[in-house]
């Protein structure tokens, strides 16, 4: 039986993966999920699995050096999928010292740790243990409005954000253990995700929830910096394929080439509420193109981001099975299904980031 240890499995991805894992494995795996519960880390992401025999829960921090090496120490660990991290950008342009200390010092610690385990005397590895680390697209920097231009593997990485610069910094920290010590590993670089359980400071659970309250939908900027979305789960697919399938040491790009203009994406999310909504919902009748209000738009505001997935479809078969029409839909109907979800994270402290956030704007 196989032992993962994942990293930030409370939060959105990391959540989405751990379902897909079990649906996938049933009892073939067992899974240990590290996460120090930030205001990002929520355990209703995973009522439905917690009482599996081969599902654990450890509150712990990844910058903990003696925490996380109590956890390989007491557990023979085979995959490590590394996904906690600091993760929104307009918190890293208010606050950049916690990304640096998550996403550089933490990645860093878990590495160090799966190293210390994995070791043998002669400097070589265990044979089949294997460390995923979960990387953004957003490394490369910025794309022009030029439809041909795209993020390759071989992209340098150009990062502006530090946010971005904090998870570049991290894909080094990887690289550096790989080519240095042959250290198991890989790295996957992924565009934006939606789909359940998302933290509603991101752009589409974000406008969801403000357009079923009738609140203002804030634009950053024109509203054409372009995203290229992918649903969750077809990221969870990925990452479990290059895990499995991929070669050892190699960089993967994920994206399905689904690149939208934010105010696309908008205006996509008041259509399919209109469409899904029925007539006697009275929030239905406050849901329109009025509630679009462009604001000042977010410093140092990356333009375009545009995956090539080339190298994972070519070498691993890997497609996104999840067209943005149907996602979107998916997506919605979760959150129209789990209101007291958006109503336990939104209340306290979401509501002081969310004033301190678009007061200014
Ligand atoms: P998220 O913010 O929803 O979740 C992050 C999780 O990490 C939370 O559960 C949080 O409690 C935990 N965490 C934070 N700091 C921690 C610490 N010091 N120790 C232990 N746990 C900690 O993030 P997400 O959107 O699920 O992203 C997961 C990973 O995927 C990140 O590494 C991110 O860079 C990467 N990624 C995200 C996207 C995206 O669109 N969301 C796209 C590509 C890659
Ligand atoms: P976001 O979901 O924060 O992801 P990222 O910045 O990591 O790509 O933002 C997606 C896009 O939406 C980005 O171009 C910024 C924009 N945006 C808005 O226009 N308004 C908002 O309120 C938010 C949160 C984002």
């Amino acid at each position: 039986m196989r032992t993962y240890l994942v990293t930030g499995g409370a939060g959105f991805i990391g959540s989405n993966y751990i379902h897909y894992m079990f649906e996938k494995y049933g009892d073939e795996i067992r899974i240990i999920n590290v996460d120090a519960l930030t205001y990002a880390g929520n355990l209703e992401n995973l009522k439905d699995i917690e009482n599996r025999a081969n599902y654990t829960f450890v509150k712990a921090d990844i910058t903990d050096k003696d925490a996380i090496a109590a956890i390989f120490e007491n557990n023979d660990i085979d995959r490590v999928v590394h996904f906690a991290a600091e993760s929104h950008v307009d918190r890293s342009i208010k606050n950049p010292e916690v990304f640096v200390k998550t996403n550089v010092l933490g990645t860093a610690v878990m590495l160090n740790c799966a190293k210390a385990a994995w070791e043998l005397p002669d400097g070589s590895f265990k044979e089949n243990k294997k460390f995923l680390h979960v990387s953004t697209d957003e490394v490369y920097g910025s794309l022009p409005d030029d439809p041909d231009a795209y993020f390759y593997e071989t992209s340098p990485i150009d990062p502006h954000s530090p946010y971005s610069s904090s998870k570049a910094s991290s894909d080094l920290l990887v690289k550096a253990y790989m080519d240095t010590y042959k250290f198991p590993a890989n790295i996957t670089n992924c565009s934006n995700n939606y789909g359940p359980y998302q933290f509603p400071e991101k752009l589409i659970p974000l406008i969801i929830n403000n357009a079923l309250q009738g609140k203002k939908l804030p634009v950053y900027g024109d509203g054409k910096n372009v995203r290229d979305w992918l649903y969750v789960m077809d990221h969870a697919k990925a990452i479990d394929m290059v895990q499995e399938q991929g070669k050892l040491f190699e960089r993967y790009n994920i994206g399905g080439h689904n690149e939208k203009q934010n105010i696309e994406i908008i205006e996509i999310i008041l259509d399919t509420l209109c469409e899904m909504l029925p007539d006697s919902d009275p929030r239905k009748a406050h849901i329109n193109r009025e509630l679009i209000t462009y604001v000042t738009d977010r410093k140092g505001h990356d333009r375009r981001y545009a995956i090539a997935p080339d190298k994972i479809r070519e070498d691993l078969g890997w497609e996104p099975e999840t067209m943005f029409k149907d996602g979107i839909r998916l997506t919605i109907q979760w959150y129209f299904e789990n209101e007291d979800w958006m109503k336990n994270v939104t209340s306290g402290d979401y509501q002081k980031y969310y004033n301190d956030m678009y007061a200014g704007r």
